[in-house]
């Protein structure tokens, strides 16, 4: 695939190759940071086979997991016994068995409202950062975990919708979603999602093909301006790329 701006596209044979290629990037993060390392987490389910590897002798040993404190990007607002809540999914695969507690930051969802659980959110990520404004200089995470959505949208920000242009909050409400599931959301916002070292997509399968024609084609999607101020990575598998980017 061509380089298509300074953004990284990355293409892989299968979603074996993906996940592994993941875990590779992941590690490399983890290992180039010999202080505290914040990752955050997307859900979906392409990150799925990732959280599996990460589980395997041969990643979680690597990983110390002392230092490293795990965040997600957005949630869906359901209680965490609910199968749709994103990191009760990465919990269930991976968190609960090797992370300490307290390195896990799950958006509460046993609030009022989206708005009042996003608020508390970027009480913690604030608390976690140690200041109330993002410096350029110093990213709050390592790595960004991100996917996209049918109609273009990354985390939980959806196009045309007001969380795609703001700019102050850290974490947002979203009170109906533009695809399924249709349950409110929060969502970190693209400010926040870009104060990492490495942005990295995961873009799987025949489903992908139809999404990634627009994302290559430039259309100004969620997902297209979903930019890290670090680098940004797209891993995309030879399934979800349309037949026009093949073999380039
Ligand atoms: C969510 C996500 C969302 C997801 C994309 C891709 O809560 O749904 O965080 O942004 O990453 O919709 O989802 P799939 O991996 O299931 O295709």
């Amino acid at each position: 695939m061509a380089a298509r701006d300074h953004r990284q596209w990355i293409n892989v044979a299968d979603t074996g190759a993906l996940a592994k290629a993941a875990a590779g990037r992941l590690l490399a993060r983890v290992e180039a940071n010999a202080a505290r390392i914040a990752i955050c987490l997307t859900g979906g389910s392409s990150p799925k086979q990732l959280y599996a590897l990460l589980a395997t002798k041969a990643y979680r040993d690597k990983i110390p997991w002392d230092r490293v404190h795990w965040f997600i990007g957005d949630e869906r607002f359901v209680p965490p016994a609910d199968l749709l809540n994103n990191m009760a999914m990465a919990r269930r695969i991976f968190l609960d068995a090797y992370a300490p507690p307290s390195n896990i930051h799950p958006i509460p969802t046993d609030t009022g409202s989206p708005d009042e659980s996003a608020e508390r959110y970027a009480r913690e990520l604030k608390s976690f950062y140690g200041a109330d404004r993002l410096d350029q200089g110093r990213p709050l995470f390592d790595l960004v975990l991100m996917g996209v959505g049918p109609d273009g949208h990354t985390a939980s920000i959806f196009p045309g919708y007001p969380a795609l242009s703001e700019t102050e909050r850290w974490v947002v409400g979203v009170p109906k979603a533009n695809v399924e599931p249709f349950v409110p959301r929060v969502t970190l916002t693209l400010p926040v999602l870009a104060s990492c070292r490495e942005m990295l997509f995961e873009v799987a399968g025949p489903d992908k093909r139809g999404i990634m024609t627009r994302v290559l084609g430039g259309e100004r999607l969620p997902a297209n301006r979903a930019r890290s101020n670090g680098e940004t990575v797209w891993l995309v598998d030879k399934a979800a790329l349309p037949e026009t980017f093949r073999g380039e």
